[in-house]
This record gives structure tokens, C-alpha cells and sequence, in this order.
């Protein structure tokens, strides 16, 4: 056992591999701590406007082993140390899926140690229960249960009440586009390149969020719909462009600033309505559309209008990563659930 770790010996090593969409990610986790976090992004979509499936397959077969290895080789420690190997088997593309799903068994029956399949929507609520110790000892705070995470990426939006690490529900969910769509295909509209969520975001800095009023969808309960603000926007940009073609660049900050408040506030109003319903003020953000500044600093105003205790994950752990797989994997193991070597990937996967 080749290691200069010691956190070897008495804890817990997985590693953790996250291959759902365009990101190839693996991540060391002793326990609840991080050991190495390793993010491949794919570049290749960029000149698409969106994710094509077969690229991303592709790219993940290129760049699965260069990140374990990394991510082993940053973690300090080799991979006779691990005690368990955890994948993300879905929701996700399956074809990128079935890359690191594959990847996993054959390493995991190769050292003779457990797998631990991971749903990667669950992961996104559990990066809040990676711990960092400050200087001085002490350890980053985390929810308590209950609490209510509205988990919003580019594929999902849900808010969900969480009872227990892996004790969850969704009490509502988008029927359409999910909010990190509806930020990239705002994006698209004017002409940003993909994922357009983190441009609206850096523009929106410098613009006027109620300098074009956009509707709000009407939809009863705890449920979210976007799909109807997209066409809206799509009509609004269309209909300016026909006065003046140069309407988008004279505009940007403002039109991004207005389209981001529009977002926030659906999100916002639906968590206040959640809170309002189940008397739960301990709230919590995930997902990669988390790293928005502006829903951010909606949430954390929250803390001073209805008293919330309100939780954000480092940006790193907002969007994709195999952090999150790694914790989830680590609350799992605990409880001895282990997975098969018979297992697969599902693209569409319920908790
Ligand atoms: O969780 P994630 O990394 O991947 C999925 O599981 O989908 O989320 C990606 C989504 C994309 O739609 C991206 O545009 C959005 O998160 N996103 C943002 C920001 N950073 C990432 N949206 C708005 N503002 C941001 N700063
Ligand atoms: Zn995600």
C-alpha cells in the first residue's frame, strides 16, 4: 500500500465516477471529505449549441481513465487503498452512462471491492453534506433534516423534501424545460454559445431585472412550467428585432437581467410556497443552475424576510461533479447497499 495519506488506514476511500452528461468526473472521498474532485469538461459541444449524445459517449471513453488516474494521483493514494468504487447510473444519457457504469464494474471486480450505484439527482441534494474543515478545526455546517433542496439543472427542477441522507421525496417538479433550459435557450435566442446559463448570468450583473416585464406562468401547486416563458421571449426578441436590428446588443445587460429575475422568481415563489406548506424554513439550493448569482442572492435574502436557513454549495459542487457521487456513495456504504455486477444504466431514474 503505497500512500503518504493518513487518512488511509482509518477511513473510508471510495472513489466516485460521474460520466451523465458532458462531464467526465472522478473524485476520492475518505468519508465525508474530499480528497481530489477531477472535472473533464467536453469542449466539443460548444460549436452545436447543446450536448449530442454520441459526442459526449465518445469523449468519455477518451478522458475516463486520464481522470481517475489524476484524480487518484492528486488524492494521494493508490487504488489498492480504495474500499469501494460509486458510478452515477442515471438520469442521464445512456450512452454516456454506460461509459463510466462499465468503467466502474470492470475496476471495482478488478480490486476486489463493492460497487455503489448512485442516483445523480440525489448526489446533487448530498453535496451538501461534504464536510471542510476551516482553520481552527472547525467543520463547514449542513442541513438539518427535514429540509426542502430545490435542485435545478439543466435537465431537472425539483424541489424535494429530504427526511434523512437517502430519504427523499419530490413534491414538485417542472412539466416542461427544466431552469437551466430555460437559461440556455434564452441564451440561444440571442445568439450566446452554449451553456448560455453562466453568460445571462455575468450580463444580468450590469442590467435593470425589471426593464422588460416577462408573464409568469400559472400552474397550480408546487409544480414549475418554462416552456411558455421561452415562447414568450422568443416572440418578445423576434418582434424587437423587426424595429431594430441591433436590438440585442444595445440591450444585452437588461434583456439578460430581466430573464434571469423572470427565472428566479418562479423558482423563488415555489420554494416560499413549499416552506409556507410544510412549516420548513431549513432550505437549501443544488444543481448546476445554483451557481446563478442571482438565485443565490435571492435565497440568502430569504434569511432576513422569513427568517430561512439557507444553504449553498461551493460552486464546485454545484454543477456537475463526482464529488456529490463520492458522498452519496459514502451515506450508501454505511448502510451496506451495494450493487451487483449485473447492474445497468437507466436514463430515466426516480427516488
Ligand atoms: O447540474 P448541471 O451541471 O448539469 C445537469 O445535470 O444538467 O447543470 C447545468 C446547467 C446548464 O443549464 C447551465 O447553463 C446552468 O446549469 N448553469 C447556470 C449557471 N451555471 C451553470 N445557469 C445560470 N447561471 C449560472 N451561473
Ligand atoms: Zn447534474
Amino acid at each position: 500500500m503505497l500512500t503518504n495519506n493518513p487518512a488511509v488506514s482509518k477511513f473510508t476511500n471510495i472513489l466516485a465516477i460521474e460520466s451523465s452528461c458532458d462531464e467526465t468526473a472522478a473524485a476520492v472521498i475518505s468519508n465525508d471529505h474530499v480528497l481530489s474532485n477531477i472535472i473533464a469538461s467536453q469542449a466539443v459541444h460548444q460549436f452545436y449549441g447543446g450536448v449530442i449524445p454520441e459526442l459526449a459517449s465518445r469523449a468519455h471513453q477518451q478522458k475516463i481513465i486520464p481522470v481517475v488516474d489524476e484524480a487518484l494521483r492528486k488524492a494521494g493514494i493508490s487504488e489498492n487503498d480504495l474500499d469501494a468504487i460509486a458510478f452515477t447510473r442515471g438520469p442521464g444519457l445512456m450512452g454516456a452512462l454506460l461509459v463510466g457504469v462499465s468503467f466502474a464494474k470492470a475496476f471495482a471486480m478488478a480490486l476486489d471491492i463493492p460497487l455503489i450505484e448512485v442516483n445523480h439527482m440525489q448526489a446533487h441534494v448530498l453535496a451538501h453534506f461534504i464536510r471542510k474543515e476551516f482553520p481552527g478545526g472547525k467543520l463547514s455546517p449542513v442541513p438539518a433534516f427535514p429540509f426542502l433542496c430545490l435542485t435545478v439543472s439543466g435537465g431537472h427542477t425539483q424541489i424535494v423534501l429530504v427526511k434523512g441522507h437517502l430519504q427523499m421525496e419530490v413534491i414538485g417538479q417542472t412539466l416542461d424545460d427544466a431552469a437551466g433550459e430555460a437559461f440556455d435557450k434564452s441564451a440561444k435566442i440571442l445568439g450566446l454559445p452554449y451553456p448560455g446559463g453562466p453568460l445571462i448570468d455575468k450580463y444580468a450583473k450590469e442590467g435593470n431585472p425589471h426593464a422588460f416585464p416577462f408573464p409568469f406562468p400559472q400552474i397550480p401547486g408546487l409544480d414549475f412550467s418554462f416552456s411558455g416563458l421561452k415562447t414568450s421571449f422568443l416572440y418578445f426578441i423576434r418582434d424587437a428585432l423587426v424595429k431594430d436590428s441591433g436590438f440585442i446588443e444595445k440591450n444585452k445587460a437588461d434583456i439578460c437581467a430581466s430573464i434571469q429575475y423572470t427565472i428566479v422568481e418562479i423558482l423563488l415563489r415555489k420554494v416560499k410556497k413549499a416552506s409556507e406548506q410544510t412549516g420548513i424554513t431549513e432550505v437549501a439550493l443544488a444543481g448546476g443552475v445554483s451557481a446563478n448569482s442571482g438565485l443565490r442572492n435571492a435565497f440568502l435574502k430569504m434569511k432576513d424576510e422569513a427568517g430561512w436557513n439557507v444553504f449553498i454549495p461551493p460552486f464546485e459542487y454545484c454543477t456537475d461533479n463526482a464529488a456529490m457521487i463520492g458522498i452519496a456513495g459514502y451515506y450508501k456504504f454505511l448502510k451496506g447497499e451495494f450493487a451487483g455486477q449485473n447492474i445497468t444504466p437507466l436514463a430515466r431514474l426516480n427516488f
